[in-house]
């Protein structure tokens, strides 16, 4: 515990000296999460962390998450240091979409508007058309259906199954998954919700389609603490990253929420509901490279225009 003040001490400490700003997702430590918004950063979902990197005075940008986030704020501010705790967290979705078979994908469907998740790398964030987060995918894609766009979606086959059943939009999609909300089992989430008939369920729609189709309300990090919030009840089952209990419960002392249940316990189940990359983030790693300036994020700055159109696209579609 003392350890824990004394990092913290060092790490607002040197946020000031080294003109440095924290970003964190709202999956890492609750340690992160607060330390960011008590020094003048914020926790969010990718969305909002892109858009505050993007924005703010700072030289330098500490991103607490995982690459693709890291990535996306180089993407935007070229010319700040942006630093990670371990530059070696990474996605699912990211590993699982590498750029020259998405590439040879993309080519073989020259008709097809590309639409790509956040969460990949900047090589094949320059391979398509349209960046998008859960928190804005819906309405990017229903508008583009409305111009009459075919789309080709990566790489989240369940988020990209959720806006298909939602727009009714032509998709075609790549095979990936997030390890974290692939896990969500709808049978125990029913026989969860028969214990607690009152509960409303908040559902990431990174889940698989039969656990979004038990939810009161489907949506990105963001989305759900806004319906917890707006919600009318007093129990809520939450099916995603653990990591996001610390808001949900600090904004809501007078609600209760439970986890969904996982494929298995923590011998069976690959990530038991926290993210392994995200939980490699912590205040040691935060200290070390504000002190040191390792860990820089690195971007090829021959893709970096292009890598741009996309994400830029998307913040103004959003603003
Ligand atoms: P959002 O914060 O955009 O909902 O994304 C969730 C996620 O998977 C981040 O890893
Ligand atoms: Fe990727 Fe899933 Fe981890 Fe988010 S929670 S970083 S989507 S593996």
């Amino acid at each position: 515990e003392a350890e824990r003040g004394a990092l913290k001490d060092k790490i607002r400490r040197l946020l000031k000296e080294k003109n440095a700003v924290m970003v964190s997702h709202y999956y890492v430590h609750p340690d992160l999460q607060d330390l960011a918004e008590e020094t003048g950063g914020i926790v969010s979902d990718s969305l909002e962390m892109a858009r505050f990197g993007r924005d703010h005075a700072a030289q330098t940008l500490i991103v607490s998450g995982v690459r693709f986030m890291g990535e996306t704020a180089k993407i935007l501010s070229p010319e700040k240091t942006v630093l990670m705790p371990d530059l070696d967290a990474t996605c699912s979705l990211d590993l699982g979409c590498p750029e020259d078979e998405f590439s040879a994908f993309c080519d073989q469907h020259p008709d097809r508007t590309v639409v790509v998740y956040a969460n990949t790398s900047a090589a094949v964030k320059a391979r398509s058309d349209w960046l998008v987060t859960s928190s804005c995918a819906l309405d990017i894609v229903s508008a583009l259906k409305a111009k009459g766009h075919k789309i080709l979606w990566a790489p989240d086959r369940h988020l990209g199954g959720y806006i298909q059943q939602q727009t009714g939009a032509d998709m075609l999609f790549w095979n990936g998954a997030c390890i974290v909300h692939d896990e969500f089992k709808a049978l125990e989430l029913e026989q969860l919700k028969q214990e607690h008939p009152g509960a409303k369920i908040l559902v990431h729609p990174e889940s698989p389609a039969e656990v979004v189709a038990l939810a009161d309300a489907v949506g990105s990090t963001s989305a759900i603490l806004k319906a917890a919030q707006e919600l009318d009840a007093t129990e809520f089952i939450v099916a995603t990253d653990k990591g996001m209990m610390h808001k949900l419960r600090t904004l809501n002392p007078g609600k209760t929420f439970y986890e969904a249940p996982t494929a298995g316990n923590s011998a069976t189940c690959k990530s038991c509901a926290h993210c392994p990359w995200m939980a490699m983030n912590g205040l040691a790693g935060v200290a070390h490279v504000l002190e040191t300036g390792a860990n820089a994020v690195h971007v090829d700055p021959a893709i970096i225009p292009r890598a741009r159109q996309p994400i830029d696209r998307m913040l103004a579609f959003t603003a």
